[in-house]
C-alpha cells in the first residue's frame, strides 16, 4: 500500500502572517492517514522548517539550480535546501516551463542535482489545452516523464514523485474528472513499470489542478491517484486540510 500524500504548491505567496495562519493549524493536525507537504517560496523555508521540525509534514522547495553552486546570481542551489532540512523539491512546473521556458533536458539537470543532494523531486508534466484537443495528451506526458526514466536508475527514481497537472485544469477551477486523471496516470504507472515493475508499484503519482475539498475524495479513488499537489487550495488551512481528510 503506497501512503499518499497531499502536498501544497504555494506558488508565489507567502508573508509571516500567511505563514503562520497556515502552518500553525497544519503543524497541530492529528490523526491524518496522508503524508503532508507544504512548498513555501525559499525566503521562507527557514521559518517553516522551524514551525515544521517536531511533526511529520515535509517540507518542499519549488525549484532549485541546473548546477551546484557558482556564478549564478539569484539562483538556490539543491545544496542550500537540504541544508536547511527540505525533503522534496517542485521540478518542470508548467508555470516555470511556460514562463521561464525550461525544457526536459533543464529539468532532467535539476532533478540530478536534486538526487546528488538527497532531496526527492516531484517532477510536474502535463498538457495543455491545445494538446489535449490535437488528441496529444498520451505523447507529451509520455515524452516528459521518459525525459526523467531514462535519466535515472531505479535507485534514482525511487525518490522520484510525478505530478500529473494539465495545464488547462491549473487555477482555472476546471479539474480533470477522476477518470480522465486516473487515464493519464496508468499511462505514467505502465511507463514505469516498463522500465522497473517494483518501481512502478512504489511510485508516487500525484493529481494537481484544481483540486478542492469537494472534488479531492473522488479523484484520489482512483487506483493510481496517490495524492494531490494543490495551488489554490493549499493556501487556506481549512481547505488544504480537508483535501488531506480526503486521501482517506
Ligand atoms: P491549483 O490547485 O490552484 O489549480 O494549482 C495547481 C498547481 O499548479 C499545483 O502545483
Amino acid at each position: 500500500m503506497r501512503q499518499k500524500l497531499v502536498a501544497g504548491n504555494w506558488k508565489m505567496n507567502a508573508s509571516r502572517e500567511l505563514l503562520e495562519r497556515l502552518l500553525d493549524p497544519v503543524a497541530q493536525e492529528k490523526g491524518l492517514a496522508c503524508r503532508l507537504l507544504v512548498c513555501p517560496p525559499h525566503p521562507y523555508l527557514p521559518l517553516a522548517a522551524e514551525k515544521l521540525k517536531s511533526t511529520d509534514v515535509a517540507l518542499g522547495a519549488q525549484d532549485c539550480a541546473a548546477t551546484p553552486e557558482g556564478a549564478y546570481t539569484g539562483e538556490v542551489a539543491a545544496s542550500m535546501l537540504a541544508d536547511l532540512g527540505v525533503e522534496y523539491v517542485l521540478l518542470g512546473h508548467s508555470e516555470r516551463r511556460q514562463y521561464q521556458k525550461e525544457t526536459d533536458a533543464l529539468v532532467v539537470e535539476k532533478a540530478g542535482q536534486a538526487l546528488a543532494q538527497g532531496l526527492k523531486p516531484v517532477v510536474c508534466v502535463g498538457e495543455t489545452l491545445g494538446e489535449r484537443e490535437a488528441g496529444k495528451t498520451r505523447d507529451v506526458v509520455l515524452e516528459q516523464v521518459k525525459a526523467i526514466l531514462t535519466a535515472f536508475s531505479s535507485e534514482e527514481l525511487v525518490k522520484v514523485v510525478f505530478a500529473y497537472e494539465p495545464v488547462w485544469a491549473i487555477g482555472t477551477g476546471l479539474s480533470a474528472s477522476p477518470e480522465e486523471a486516473q487515464e493519464v496516470h496508468a499511462l505514467i504507472r505502465k511507463a514505469i513499470a516498463e522500465q522497473d515493475g517494483q518501481l512502478a508499484e512504489q511510485a508516487l503519482l500525484l493529481y494537481g489542478g484544481s483540486v478542492k475539498a469537494e472534488n479531492a475524495a473522488s479523484l484520489f479513488s482512483m487506483p493510481d491517484i496517490d495524492g494531490g499537489l494543490i495551488g489554490g487550495a493549499s493556501l487556506d488551512a481549512g481547505q488544504f486540510l480537508a483535501i488531506a481528510h480526503a486521501a482517506g
